[in-house]
């Protein structure tokens, strides 16, 4: 078996920061959302994995390499523009050959794993099985309607009238005879080649598409609000760590981890939160539910439930609370009169600032 993972795409609901960087390689605790997928994979025996890479194929890359890091062996697939999971299918085609796989939505994040889900599809006879999960907002995903004998009946992308809660799940198991489906479907309204689709086709021949239904916990990670819930779940189970510098005058409290060549400073670090590889918190409170990543200046602030991207400066400035920042930032106050806001930010940059009027 292989498997063929998904990093292409535009991440338009993560701007500004998927502007110029892979929604995939956003980090959930510190690691990259990618690395989570990569590694249940590889957990569930898969280490033969093709990845899908678009515009950001240099940084996945750089990030993932040969996958021996992962303990897998990555082959780079690229695509030219986002044209569809399908067209994902389609020109993965060489890679995938006649061997079963695993399809993976590199911005998908489950907990739990696909160990189960790959033992039983190997085990089984289906053409393919999907995962699915209730939800309360199924028209911003795949919906699947189930049949009297258990089975899938029908597959729609993003309806406006969903028949069923039930949204298809960023994983999908697959025998060879999807390539007939990719090949014969067409480009949907969107101008994409759909998976839902492809799978619909191959119920109208009568092939077997079996559901399996999730019951842990998954994200879709395309927005602010889903990738601050994820980091929440991750670190509320990371295991206390201090491999950096604590001084005298700092306190750890509850569930911290302090990487290597961080250094904590006269501050107070109320866990679950993690402080990355060679980042400074000086004269600083960090509430929970905050991940910093590495290399970060974080002086005289506070910050709370909170992703923080690498290298970034924040210094002198009051409570961050609900916040994603990107790589590099510097948010610092200014002196300088008329006292003002002055800001740079990137297209699409969301702002919501205290207001110091009564
Ligand atoms: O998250 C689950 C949902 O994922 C399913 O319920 C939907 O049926 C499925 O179509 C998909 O919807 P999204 O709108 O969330 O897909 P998105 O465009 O975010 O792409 C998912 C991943 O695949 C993401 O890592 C980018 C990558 N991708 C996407 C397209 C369209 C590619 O690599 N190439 C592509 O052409």
């Amino acid at each position: 078996m292989k498997a063929l993972v998904l990093s292409g795409g535009a991440g338009t609901r993560l701007r500004p920061i998927t502007h110029t960087s892979a929604k995939q390689l956003v980090p959930v605790a510190n690691k990259p959302v990618l690395f989570y997928g990569l590694e249940a994979i590889r957990d569930a025996g898969v280490t033969d994995v093709g990845i899908i890479v678009g515009d950001t194929a240099a940084e996945i890359e750089a990030a993932v390499g040969d996958g021996s890091g992962l303990g897998i062996s990555v082959t780079y697939i690229k695509q030219d523009a986002p044209l569809g999971l399908a067209h994902c299918v389609l020109i993965a085609q060489d890679f995938l050959g006649d061997d079963d796989f695993v399809m993976y939505l590199g911005d998908n994040f489950i907990i739990g794993g696909i160990t189960e889900l790959v033992q039983e599809f190997r085990d089984g006879t289906y053409d393919a099985q999907i995962l699915l999960t209730k939800v309360e907002n199924p028209s911003q995903f795949g919906v699947a309607e189930l049949g009297p004998n258990g089975g899938v009946t029908t597959l729609v992308e993003k309806p406006k009238e969903p028949k069923s809660d039930l949204a298809l799940v960023g994983v999908y198991m697959f025998r060879p005879v999807i390539h007939d489906a990719v090949r014969a479907i067409k480009p949907s309204g969107r101008g994409e080649l759909e998976i839902t689709d492809a799978l619909q086709w191959l119920i109208d021949e009568g092939r077997d598409v079996r559901p399996h239904l999730v019951t842990g916990y998954w994200k879709d990670t395309g927005r602010l609000e889903d990738m601050l819930e994820c980091n929440r779940k991750v670190l509320e189970s990371v295991e206390p760590l201090v491999l950096g510098s604590v001084d005298a005058d700092s306190q750890l409290i509850g569930r911290v981890v302090v990487e290597e060549g961080a250094v904590i400073e006269r501050s107070t670090v109320r866990g679950p939160a993690i402080i990355g590889r060679d980042s400074v918190v000086r004269d600083t409170y960090v509430g929970p539910f905050t991940s910093i990543y590495f290399g970060c200046t974080l002086e005289d602030t506070e910050i709370e439930h909170s992703i923080v991207l690498e290298e970034s400066t924040i210094r002198g400035v009051g409570r961050i609370e609900d916040s994603l920042i990107g790589k590099q930032v510097e948010v610092s106050p200014s002196s300088a009169l008329p006292r003002a806001h002055r800001l740079m930010l990137g297209d699409h940059s969301r702002v919501s600032i205290a207001s110091t009027r009564g």
